[in-house]
């Protein structure tokens, strides 16, 4: 009897909650956002700035949703074959596991495509920092002739058109009226939660665990961290500097990198430094994918930097020297960088395809 009392009174509750939200116009909506916060670990903030945010585009668990719904979204390529994630892969790091990426049409890209991992502190996105948010470098790939191939106004009449999206804009952003920069914003939101900061290298080196990496990988990383210098780029908390280097793999360049954006010589053969978070898991290796394995990358820092590539950084004078490195030592630096990997990350249900 007080069982039944209690689901009557809940039924009154919701029919009196509905009612409540009804306006005028004859929709149950109400536009009211929950603002989120991407949970860090909370050593994270010794090394590190809190996570930058967008003041137009604050993190919402509405927007996020929508974002994440968007990155796994076909209809935003011309033949609704192609998403962000068919490149984008959280399996694989969020990279494409194929040396270049094929568009819709087979064509194919010349640039390996990159890790979504940690990129709400970065400021210079794709291979030659051309872009500086995420905002904005989610405009390119929908329109881009050898990727998704299609125009925003194709994309923006499909989700106005579908019988779900409306409603989720609205929820997301107050507005039934979708448009790109709309689209490009929810997808950014849900790329600010891509953080990984779980990997057996955080807890052995900020979280403190002694047993968290073997006696091989601790011998890679005093490598990584000393004699070889790697830290010099792949620094900090991020394993980036985020800045665009030349690490001397050519002495001619095919492609220019960020010397193609600026027009400047002098930037000729610089490219953005990746992280090495999950490093294992993005291969292939480089802007042009010319390594398979991670003993391939070493052998090029050990071996065959060419010091004499036009603009080599000066962060690679360590490096240029010849490092020379012993099987032994080649080998204890790529188990160091395999313990890199953050298998939480990895398969977190939030970043999957949602149902
Ligand atoms: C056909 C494959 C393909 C598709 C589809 C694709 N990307 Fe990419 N992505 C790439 C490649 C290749 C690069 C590097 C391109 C360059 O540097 O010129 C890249 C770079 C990026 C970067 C820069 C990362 C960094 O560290 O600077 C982000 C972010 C990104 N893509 C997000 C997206 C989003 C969002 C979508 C969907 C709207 C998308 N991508 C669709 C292949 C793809
Ligand atoms: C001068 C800065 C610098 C130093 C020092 C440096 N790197 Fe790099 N690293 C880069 C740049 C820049 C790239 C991307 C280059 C490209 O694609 O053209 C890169 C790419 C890589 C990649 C491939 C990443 C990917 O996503 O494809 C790995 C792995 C790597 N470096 C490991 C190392 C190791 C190990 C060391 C130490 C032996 C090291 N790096 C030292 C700047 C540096």
């Amino acid at each position: 009897m007080k069982q039944r009392l209690f689901v009557l009174l809940l039924l009154g509750a919701v029919v009196f909650a509905c009612s409540k939200t009804e306006t005028p116009s004859n929709t149950s909506e109400v536009y009211s956002p929950t603002p989120y916060n991407v949970a860090i670990p909370s050593w994270v903030s010794t090394f590190l700035s809190p996570m930058p945010t967008n003041p137009s585009n604050p993190l919402t668990v509405e927007g996020i949703s929508l974002g994440r719904k968007l990155f796994y979204e076909p209809m935003l390529s011309d033949n609704q074959t192609q998403s962000c994630a068919s490149c984008h892969l959280q399996t694989a790091g969020f990279t494409d596991t194929a040396a270049f990426s094929k568009g819709t049409n087979g064509a194919i890209g010349d640039r390996n495509a990159m890790q979504i991992i940690n990129l709400a502190w970065s400021n210079y996105l794709f291979w030659d920092g051309r872009r500086t948010t995420l905002e904005a470098q989610a405009h390119d790939p929908v329109t881009n002739p050898i990727e998704m191939r299609n125009t925003w106004p194709v994309v923006v009449e499909r989700l106005q058109k579908d019988p779900i999206y409306p409603g989720l804009f609205f929820k997301a952003f107050g507005t039934r009226t979708i448009d790109s920069n709309l689209v490009t914003k929810a997808i950014a939101q849900f790329e600010r939660t891509l953080v990984s900061f779980n990997s057996r290298f955080d807890k052995y080196y900020f979280e403190g665990d002694t047993n968290a990496l073997n006696a091989q990988e601790k011998r890679g990383l005093a490598l990584f961290f000393g004699k070889a210098d790697c830290n010099h780029c792949h620094s900090d908390v991020l394993l980036t500097d985020d800045a665009l280097r030349n690490n001397g793999l050519d002495t001619r360049f095919t492609d220019r990198g960020r010397g193609k954006v600026t027009g400047l010589p002098t930037d000729d053969g610089k490219f953005k430094v990746p992280t090495l978070r999950n490093i294992a898991e993005t291969a292939p290796y480089m802007h042009d994918s010319r390594f398979k394995t991670l003993e391939e990358v070493v052998n090029h820092y050990s071996d065959d930097v060419k010091t004499n590539s036009p603009n080599l950084d000066e962060n690679m004078e360590i490096i240029a020297k010849g490092l020379r490195l012993s099987q032994q030592e080649k080998s204890d630096l790529v188990a160091f960088m395999k313990s890199l990997s953050d298998t939480e990350f990895l398969t977190n249900p939030n970043f999957k395809k949602p149902e």
